[in-house]
């Protein structure tokens, strides 16, 4: 299979890339390289034959109709999207942009394209989205596809309104969608302005570990890596214009999570000077309307498609620790990029 995969330079995106490589699908890498990319993800598929890259803006239709033509793809993986909570409060102008009317023109372009190929039965557009949709839990419940949505972020609203617009090409175009609605990713390859790498260098560089209000919020977190074999699941078997809610079934409040970051990093580095990691955790002032609680159903996807996630939270801390050890050139690059390192979203 041919796939036009957008935002493969960033976190998720570059392992959907590496991984349908990997299987032996063709790659077409779509990216604007904003600053929230790296080529260096895809560095290792960077040769094969099977992969090629297209530096293109998802509001630029003239840039997309010509990577269709080029490229037939027989199905788009649409990653690309301003996709941090913090920025989306500073700047809500670029979400809308990019992720609402970036959707309807990669949609309108997919749609002229599929027509133009005889409307062929076996094409998807797969939108990936995010289960902040779904607004914020109290101490119980899960998110279902069922569950109305109630974004509360300019993020998650826009995300909702991309979501909106996927399945209304569905129904009134009858464009072949699937839809993907996942918790908390985390892994290899995480943009150094996200929790868990932001406390991982943090420690290491003994400065101050930001944990927002309390460190209360509970999020539902899932290695990078699985989630990227289940949108590769979703695509290839998922039902037309079915959602799927992706997650790993492993819920941890903020602070748990900060915590365990420094019992893996006390044992893999232990602090120059003595002393434990966790002696570094600062609260600061909360995000403004942050969501108390995200917890994810994956009944349906393990029941209709079989997928189940491979990796436990404390194996993936693990590696993930480990591969920041190993990977100091990759991350030290990104640190010097606009707003890495600074607290941003406080709204005034
Ligand atoms: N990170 C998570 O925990 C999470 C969870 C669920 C869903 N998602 C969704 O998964 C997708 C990928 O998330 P991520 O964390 O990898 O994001 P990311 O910010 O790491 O990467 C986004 C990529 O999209 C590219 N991009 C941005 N605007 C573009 C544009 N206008 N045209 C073309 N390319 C553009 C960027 O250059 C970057 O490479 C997003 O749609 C996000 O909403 C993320």
């Amino acid at each position: 299979m041919k796939l036009l995969v957008t935002g493969g330079a960033g976190f998720i995106g570059s392992a959907v890339v590496r991984l349908a490589a990997g299987r032996g699908h063709e790659v077409v890498n779509l990216d604007a390289l904003t600053y929230a990319a790296c080529l260096e993800n895809v560095a290792e598929v960077a040769e094969s034959p099977l992969y090629a890259f297209e530096e293109a803006d998802i509001r630029d239709a003239a840039a997309l109709d010509r990577v269709f033509a080029e490229h037939r793809p027989d199905a788009v993986m649409h990653l690309a999207a301003e996709s941090h909570v913090d920025r989306s409060i500073d700047g809500p102008g670029t979400f809308i942009e990019t992720n609402v009317t970036g959707t309807y023109t990669l949609l309108e372009a997919a749609r002229k394209y599929w027509v133009g190929q005889g409307r062929p039965e076996g094409f998807r557009f797969h939108h990936i989205s995010t289960d902040e949709v779904f607004g914020s839990l109290g101490a119980t419940g899960k998110f279902t596809e069922e569950t109305p949505y109630d974004p509360r972020s300019p993020y998650s609203a826009s995300k909702a309104a991309s979501d909106h617009l996927v399945r209304a090409w569905h129904e009134t175009y009858g464009l072949p969608v699937v839809l993907s609605n996942c918790s908390n990713n985390y892994g290899p390859y995480h943009f150094p302005e996200k929790l868990i790498p932001v406390i991982i260098l943090n420690a290491l560089a003994g400065k101050p570990l930001p944990v927002y209000g309390k460190g209360e919020n509970v999020r539902d977190w899932l290695y990078v890596e699985d989630h990227a074999d289940a949108l590769l699941t979703v695509l290839e078997k998922g039902a037309l214009g079915r959602s799927y809610n992706i997650g790993g079934e492993n819920e941890a409040k903020n602070i748990e999570i900060v915590r365990r970051i420094c019992g893996i990093l006390d044992d893999k580095r232990p602090r120059e000077g003595g002393g434990a990691y966790a002696e570094l955790i600062e609260f600061v002032a909360d995000r403004p309307g942050h969501d108390l609680r995200y917890a994810i159903d994956p009944t349906r996807i393990r029941e209709e498609l079989g997928w189940r996630p491979s990796v436990t939270l404390e194996q993936g801390l693990e590696l993930t620790v480990q591969w920041y050890l190993d990977n100091e050139d990759w991350w030290r690059a990104l640190q010097g990029r606009q707003g890495v390192g600074e607290r941003l979203g406080k709204a005034g």
